[in-house]
């Protein structure tokens, strides 16, 4: 295994570790218990010297531990080890493409019935994100599981029952369907039909930055008052410095209103919200978060952003309101009634696609989210170049970093040029796309079937002609 695999996969197993109860010790004598060598020629210190290191990603080529010894880390470490299978393919710097038409000889299954994954053969360096393919025969179904961050299930073929064990809340979706909810809940997914069912299945984990559930979760178990390593980390983190006290009051306070269960009613209630438009922002924190990635990643702080505005064309009424104060509330998340007109002019102050902000239109609801193919809601055409249709979902998940829309292109067209913090990924549905990325030699072509997946910090520009595509963008801290 190479050198940069050990490395992802301890910052993997160290993300794990940070988010959940355990201590090293108990992780040494796990794998002193199992046996499995070489752990268990060692004594419990060196074990967890060892385990610390390999977290810090300062393992090198520990021989003699292999890829036959990751199911005893995982076991030890208490989760299930196909999670970490897509962590163990070459990563590529840039850009990583992957098929569900060729599946790669030797595909770990993950536990189940009738299911099959496939797990591509390249993957995008520092993105915590992994992309999976799910096959599932008629009656088929994935055992119940459950892990840190964000699931998001988009099918593409057939029907799935997504379930969520403690609950009992379960949803079935169609072709062009998908669900995101928070994957620290009990789940599995089952093909209710006759037919073969493929999914497409996101799992992303934020390790390498502490995530915004991970606040809900240190709260609940700063007993001793002493602050845990999560929130030690958000804290000391520059990026996370700026998170002031009333959004953290607000998460804590949703969690004490039970914010990590899964409300039936957000299953269900569907079809209601997709013809109504909202005229002002409804995600504010969701806003807030991805303005304030933006003007991190660029080093920009509120008076540079009011300095922004002065040189670019919007109605009057807004550049008045455009004040340094503004900007500090969109960023705290305050009520400043932002309206859907204003939202060009605020992307171009930030220097970004006008698409990135229409997201926030729309209510997150926690826990879980259904977003099915009829209801997405088309992009103001004013907004797009020609020939381009984005449908945006009419909601969001509350307190992720994910944002999923789809783009069709019936004619021919081409998107904008942008760029903004984090990865993309772009699944093509039928046709194909082409998505020009710089830094990369050739333009990427994507057909039915095909997806890429690339670090979007870089300017990029998706094409095609009779194509639609499903994009996902994962905000990502520090890739
Ligand atoms: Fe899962
Ligand atoms: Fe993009």
């Amino acid at each position: 295994m190479r050198d940069e695999n050990w490395q992802r996969l301890g910052s993997f197993f160290g993300g794990w570790f940070v988010r959940s109860d355990l201590e090293h010790r108990i992780i040494a004598r796990k794998l002193i218990q199992q046996g499995a060598s070489p752990w268990s020629h060692w004594d419990e210190a060196k074990i967890v010297h060892w385990l610390e290191r390999f977290e810090r990603g300062e393992i090198k080529r520990p021989a003699p531990i292999g890829k036959p010894q990751i199911p005893n880390l995982a076991d030890s470490y208490g989760f299930p080890v196909y999670l970490a299978d897509p962590f163990l393919v070459p990563g590529e710097p840039t850009a990583a493409c992957g098929s569900y038409r060729a599946v790669p000889a030797g595909n770990p299954s993950p536990p189940g019935v009738g299911i099959r994954a496939i797990i591509p053969g390249q993957r995008l360096d520092k993105s915590d994100a992994s992309i999976v393919f799910v096959q599932l025969a008629p009656n088929g179904y994935t055992e119940p599981h459950e892990h840190p961050g964000d699931e998001l299930v988009f099918v593409i073929e057939g029907e799935l029952e997504l379930c969520f064990e403690h609950t009992g809340v379960r949803t079935r979706l169609s072709a062009g369907d998908y669900i995101v909810f928070y994957a620290e809940r009990l789940h599995y997914g089952r093909n209710p039909s006759t037919k073969d069912t493929l999914v497409l299945v996101l799992r992303f984990f934020q390790f390498r930055s502490p995530s915004w559930r991970s606040v809900i979760r240190a709260s609940r178990r700063n007993e001793g008052g002493q602050y845990p390593e999560a929130w030690r980390r958000i804290l000391n983190d520059s990026e996370h410095r700026i998170m002031l006290e009333d959004e953290i009051t607000w998460l804590v306070s949703l969690d004490r209103l039970g914010a990590c269960r899964i409300p039936p009613e957000t299953i269900d209630a569907v079809a209601s919200q997709a013809d109504h438009r909202p005229r002002e922002v409804l995600d504010r924190f969701g806003l807030a978060r991805l303005l304030r990635r933006v003007a991190a990643s660029e080093g920009w702080k509120p008076a540079d952003l009011a300095r922004n505005a002065a040189g670019v064309r919007m109605p009057q009424e807004f550049k008045e309101r455009l004040t340094r104060d503004l900007v500090a509330d969109l960023h705290h998340g305050r009520p400043c009634g932002i309206k859907e007109d204003d939202l060009d002019s605020l992307a171009q102050v930030y220097h970004v696609s006008a698409m990135l902000l229409f997201d926030y239109l729309f209510p997150a609801e926690r826990g879980a989210i259904v977003v099915r193919r009829g209801e997405l809601v088309p992009m103001k055409s004013s907004l797009l170049p020609d020939g381009v249709e984005y449908g945006i979902p009419p909601r969001r998940l509350a307190i992720s970093d994910i944002a999923a829309f789809q783009l069709a292109m019936p004619g021919s067209g081409r998107t904008h040029e942008n760029h903004h913090p984090g990865t993309e990924l772009c699944v093509a549905l039928h046709g194909q796309i082409t998505v020009t990325i710089e830094g990369e030699k050739d333009p990427i072509k994507v057909q039915h079937g095909q997806y890429v997946h690339f670090d979007s910090s870089k300017r990029h520009q998706v094409e095609g002609k009779n194509a639609e595509a499903f994009v996902v963008r994962f905000y990502e801290a520090d890739v």
